[in-house]
């Protein structure tokens, strides 16, 4: 078991109040991730669950234990919280090999020659730096050193995993490749994973659940694929997703069980059973349409229930194409997969599942009909 429950955190720096009134729990073998723009409190919260940064305010427990209870000032010294940290900055240590960097934490263990020489090669395989293994941390690139610190933080399969941006100095091809290995690695060991980062695609790619934070405070806690359909306010929707969301400007009503929405995409009857908690009062209100690229569709014939519109840019890149459509005022963007060619000012007619639209309230932009999860 090794569950983490954070309950009230407040954390300041000076006055600068960095953490607000944080309230996260962490499941056994959870892979979670703290996602958010930079400066939105991570790194600081990653620190407060190691030791290494005392709230002001708050309860922490690991595995059902405090070890932080700010009422009696308990704060569990670090070293006996039981868990392992990647920092953005992965210190190593300059005057040992690669080998002796990630076999440390098992001589202090006391492991035995051979398993420690079992394991070490085992880390350093799975993060594909088994050829360094005799070199100093001065003789690799930034990328090799950052890996060195992940093997050393996993050699000896802690029980939880703090991984603060682990990835963010590897080029693309390995930082694609090593998010393989981090997610691989937490199925093989069921480790409790906390991990940071301000890369939503690695965000959704990897965690069982994301906590988005907004400026220290927790705008939503969902699993990835729930939080990428049903963001539950406009500025999550266009933190979530690339290329990003469209949004649409409308006019919403309310009739009999459901509401009507006209907007550049057309008039749309929603029925009831999706609308969230956040409606408003009012009867009429102006209203924002989400729509993701991949669930509009392109008709170069009218069609039933087609918007009409107007080519504006094609971009093919191969797998994929993204198509630029201007329709009435919006301009929108379709991502469609494969090589799709249309020519500029071309008409067309684009199609979209009233299922797949998600609406927020323009006045508080928070989400007022959700979408039918795929
Ligand atoms: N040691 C410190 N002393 C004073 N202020 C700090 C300290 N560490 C962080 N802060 C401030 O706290 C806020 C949150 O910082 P934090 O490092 O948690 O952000 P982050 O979400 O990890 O951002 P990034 O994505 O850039 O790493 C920032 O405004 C930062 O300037
Ligand atoms: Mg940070």
């Amino acid at each position: 078991m090794s569950n983490i429950e954070l309950t009230n955190v407040d954390k300041y720096y000076d006055k600068n109040h960095v953490l607000k009134n944080l309230n996260l729990s962490i499941a056994d073998g959870e892979f979670m991730t703290l996602l958010g723009p930079s400066g939105c409190g991570k790194t600081t919260t990653l620190r407060v669950v190691a030791g290494l940064e005392k709230p002001q305010n708050g309860i922490i427990t690991m595995d059902g234990k405090e070890v932080v209870n700010t009422k009696n000032l308990f704060f569990e010294d670090p070293g006996k919280r039981g868990l392992d940290l990647v920092f953005q900055s992965y210190a190593l240590w300059p005057h040992m090999t690669v080998f002796d960097n990630v076999a440390f934490g098992l001589k202090v263990k006391k492991e035995s020659r051979e398993r420690t020489k079992t394991m070490v090669a085992g880390a350093l395989e799975r993060m594909q730096i088994g050829e360094f293994s005799g070199r100093y941390p001065s003789e690799l690139s930034g990328g090799q050193q950052q890996r060195v610190a992940i093997a050393r933080a996993i050699v000896s399969e802690p029980k939880v995993l703090l991984l603060d941006e682990p990835l963010s100095n590897l080029d693309a091809k390995l930082r694609v490749e090593m998010r393989t290995e981090i997610k691989r690695l937490h199925h093989d060991l069921g480790t409790t994973i906390l991990y940071v980062t301000h890369d939503q695609v690695e965000a959704l790619t990897m965690s069982t659940r994301i906590a988005l934070f907004f400026d220290g405070i927790l705008e939503q806690v969902a699993p990835p694929m729930e939080l990428y359909q049903n963001p539950v306010s406009f500025r999550a929707a266009d933190f979530i997703g690339n290329p990003r969301i469209n949004f649409v400007e409308g006019r919403a009503k309310k009739i009999n069980e459901g509401l009507q929405v006209n907007s550049d995409i057309g008039f749309q009857t929603f029925p009831g059973e999706l609308f969230t908690g956040d409606m408003p009062q009012e009867n009429e209100f102006d209203c924002i349409i989400g729509v993701r690229p991949e669930k509009l569709e392109i008709d170069t014939t009218a069609s039933e229930g087609g918007i009409p519109g107007v080519i504006y840019a094609t971009q093919p890149a191969g797998s994929e194409t993204t198509v630029h459509v201007t329709a009435g005022k919006s301009r929108l963007l379709v991502k469609e997969i494969g090589i799709k060619t249309y020519s500029s000012d071309e008409k067309i007619w684009i199609k979209t599942d009233i299922n797949k639209i998600i609406v927020f309230s323009k006045a508080s932009g928070r989400l007022i009909k959700k979408a039918i999860l795929d």
